[in-house]
């Protein structure tokens, strides 16, 4: 008996890296696994369908049910195609495992129009494709029944789309505004029974591994738990897509190591409610107490880790 059996996932990005130990996680439980991913480098360049090719027959071979899908989640079409592929394959959806991701860095000053459109399109519009796709299905679904529908997305965030790290303008950009939508879509799809997360992984993938110092701070080290391994990451996610995390929506949670946290975004720290009409002399007036006792400058990047 598997924890994920008789479900149908699909999880994004899943030809390698974080996405690929979600699928196997999903598959070894029991759920039929649609495999997308695009194949490309990892600044999004080229397209090879191997990778997930490769994830679906190791799946297979180990007794599972997988599929695979070459799409490119920042598509419109293809988007509509993953959730319909996952309907026509295996009867259904009820995990959406939002993941697929590039980098293309560059400090603000520097940076071109394509690493700024294609970072966005893949990160940003590639969670919303699927889980627009995804949640219209739901509806549909649940207005036929009228039954909740027990439905899970997982999203993909970053902290360094939430504490802000120099030279991501673009992914940063595009991580933050997933964890907004992620508590947008959860308010808007809780009626029907979908519950929507987000998480802020920190795994040893192609991703981090060009990144200085950071190889060797993930490097599994002999004799300790491989803390840094992506299917430390899948652990999380597959507690999210199942039952078990019932009640949890809206949530964005960072795990690192051996460290799991639950984030919170923007919150008023500090007001001034003296004046009905605001001119730039008042404004200038209540500044300082508003600010009194907050640091100035940008907020401190908060984690220990550099360019992911
Ligand atoms: N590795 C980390 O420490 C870390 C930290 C924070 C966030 N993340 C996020 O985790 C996710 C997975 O990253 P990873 O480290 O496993 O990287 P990875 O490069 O190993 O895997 C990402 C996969 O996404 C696929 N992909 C890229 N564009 C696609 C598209 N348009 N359509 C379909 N598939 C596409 C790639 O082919 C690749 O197989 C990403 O969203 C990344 O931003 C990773």
């Amino acid at each position: 008996m598997g924890r994920f059996d008789g479900k149908v996932a699909i999880v994004t990005g899943a030809g390698r890296g974080i996405g690929a130990a979600h699928a196997r996680l999903l598959a070894s439980e029991g759920a039929a696994v649609v495999v997308n991913d695009l194949g490309g480098d990892a600044t999004g360049e080229g397209a090879d369908a191997t990778p997930a090719q490769m994830v679906v027959e190791e799946i297979k071979a180990a007794g599972g049910r997988a599929s695979v899908n070459g799409g490119s989640v920042s598509s419109w079409t293809d988007a509509e195609a993953l959730v319909q592929q996952a309907v026509d394959e295996f009867g259904g959806l009820d995990i959406l495992v939002n993941n697929a991701g590039i980098l293309r860095d560059r400090m603000s000053f520097s940076m071109t129009e394509a690493e700024w459109d294609t970072v966005i399109d893949v990160h940003l519009k590639g969670h919303f494709a699927p889980s627009r796709f995804a949640a219209a299905y739901w509806r549909t679904k649940f207005k036929e029944t009228s039954e909740p529908v027990n439905a899970k997305i997982v999203n993909t965030a970053s902290e360094s789309g939430l504490y802000g790290n120099a030279g991501q303008a673009n992914y940063a950009a595009a991580k933050a505004g997933i964890a907004s939508m992620t508590i947008v879509m959860a308010r808007e799809i809780e009626r029907l029974g979908v519950r929507v997360n987000a998480i802020c992984p920190v795994a040893r993938t192609r991703l981090t591994e060009t990144v200085a110092g950071t190889s060797e701070f993930m490097a599994k080290k002999e004799g300790q738990p491989d803390q840094f391994a992506p299917e430390n990451i899948a652990a999380v996610v597959a507690w999210l897509a199942s039952d078990l995390s019932a009640g949890i929506t809206g949530q964005v949670i960072k795990i690192m190591g051996g460290s799991l946290q639950v984030l919170r975004g923007w919150r008023p720290v500090a007001e001034n409610t003296d004046h009905g009409e605001w001119d730039l002399d008042t404004v200038a007036k209540v500044a300082p107490e508003l600010f009194a006792g907050i640091p100035g400058g940008v907020p401190p990047f908060m984690p220990n880790i550099g360019d992911i």
